[in-house]
């Protein structure tokens, strides 16, 4: 009760449409790492990640994931956990199944382990995305070309509900190569519900807010350490489909074709990669969102 009427004050006196519970929302799947975790953890069927995301054919995820060290992000503090790194290179071609690999992009994806999130749990009633993400100067991204980060994607692989991106996006004209750029349904016109600048010496805080029965989009965020703020209402976005969150790269070709898995221009000797930290699913049912 005290802790309650605490964080009841703190939010109205930043005015905000949220109250913020100073204890921790109840977290429905924890993608955190912890600094314990070895790469090896990684290629376990047992870890937050399933070991079988989208990647280059034959490569595990202890090939293309680093550990960049530096400071713990803002949620990754208080649990012992650290930041990972997504690497894509030459060889981060995926062949759905085993074929007809998608020759014209470089994915490298981390997801859920379904084991962990059976029952679409991620993706029903009111849930929190909270992800930090970082860019890293020695493997920098090409802006020249659209990167697709973090996006919810269909279970029926039709489409994704929401999209952030960064670089040249493809099909339009209105948006900045160095910012975040988050985006509604894919498909022609996606609405840009959020934008805000990739910033290179601290951390993008996200905290993104779905409600699946009403359909709707929150956003709020933060740099660095500094507690998420409130950035956009509740934005009508259609959130049906279920499927899974992905948390990584996936670098589109310059000049896509109509074919744009495989067609396209992607230069050879790429080594990037995008920093992520704090990565969790909270149950906002009850209001709740933990902002700091
Ligand atoms: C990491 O530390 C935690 C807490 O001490 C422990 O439960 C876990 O088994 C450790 N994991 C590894 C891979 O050593
Ligand atoms: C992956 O391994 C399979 C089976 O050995 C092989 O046929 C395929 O060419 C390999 N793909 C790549 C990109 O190395
Ligand atoms: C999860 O969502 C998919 C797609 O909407 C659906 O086909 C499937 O039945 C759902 N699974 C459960 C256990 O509800
Ligand atoms: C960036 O991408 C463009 C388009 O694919 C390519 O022409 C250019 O050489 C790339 N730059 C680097 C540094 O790889
Ligand atoms: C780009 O901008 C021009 C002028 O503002 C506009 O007419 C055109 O439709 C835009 N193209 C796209 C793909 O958004
Ligand atoms: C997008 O618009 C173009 C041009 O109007 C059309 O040819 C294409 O089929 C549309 N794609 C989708 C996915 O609706």
């Amino acid at each position: 009760m005290f802790a309650w009427s605490l964080g009841l004050l703190c939010s109205i006196g930043l005015s905000q449409a949220v109250y913020v519970r100073r204890q921790a929302a109840t977290i429905t799947w924890d993608g955190r790492v912890p600094e314990n975790a070895t790469l090896g953890d990684f290629d376990s069927n047992s870890f937050v990640f399933r070991p079988d995301s989208p990647k280059g054919q034959n490569l595990s995820l202890s090939q293309l994931v680093v550990f960049p060290g530096g400071n713990p992000s803002l949620f990754d503090q208080k649990v012992a956990a650290k930041s990972i790194e997504v690497t894509i290179s030459d060889k981060s071609i995926f062949a759905p199944g085993g074929s007809n690999p998608q020759s014209a992009i470089r994915r490298a994806e981390l997801q859920p382990n379904v084991a962990q999130t059976a029952n679409n749990i991620t993706t029903t009633g009111i849930k929190t995305i909270h992800f930090s993400i970082k860019p890293d100067p020695q493997r920098a991204l090409n802006l020249s070309h659209e990167y697709l980060m973090t996006f919810l994607e269909r279970a029926d692989f039709t489409g994704d509900q929401i999209m952030l991106k960064t670089g040249t996006l493809i099909g339009r004209n209105d948006t900045s190569p160095n910012d975040l750029v988050l985006l509604g349904n894919s498909g022609n016109g996606s609405t840009t519900l959020f934008t805000t600048p990739f910033t290179a010496d601290a951390f993008t805080n996200f905290a993104i807010k779905m409600d699946f029965t009403a359909n709707t989009v929150q956003v709020f965020s933060s740099t660095g350490s500094e507690a998420l703020t409130q950035q956009t209402e509740p934005l009508p976005n259609d959130l049906s489909g279920n499927g899974d969150l992905h948390f990584g790269l996936f670098k589109n070709p310059t000049d896509p074709g109509e074919d744009s898995l495989r067609s396209g221009f992607q230069e050879s000797e790429i080594n990037e990669g995008v920093v992520y930290a704090g990565i969790f699913v909270e149950d906002s049912g009850d209001g709740a969102i933990s902002l700091s």
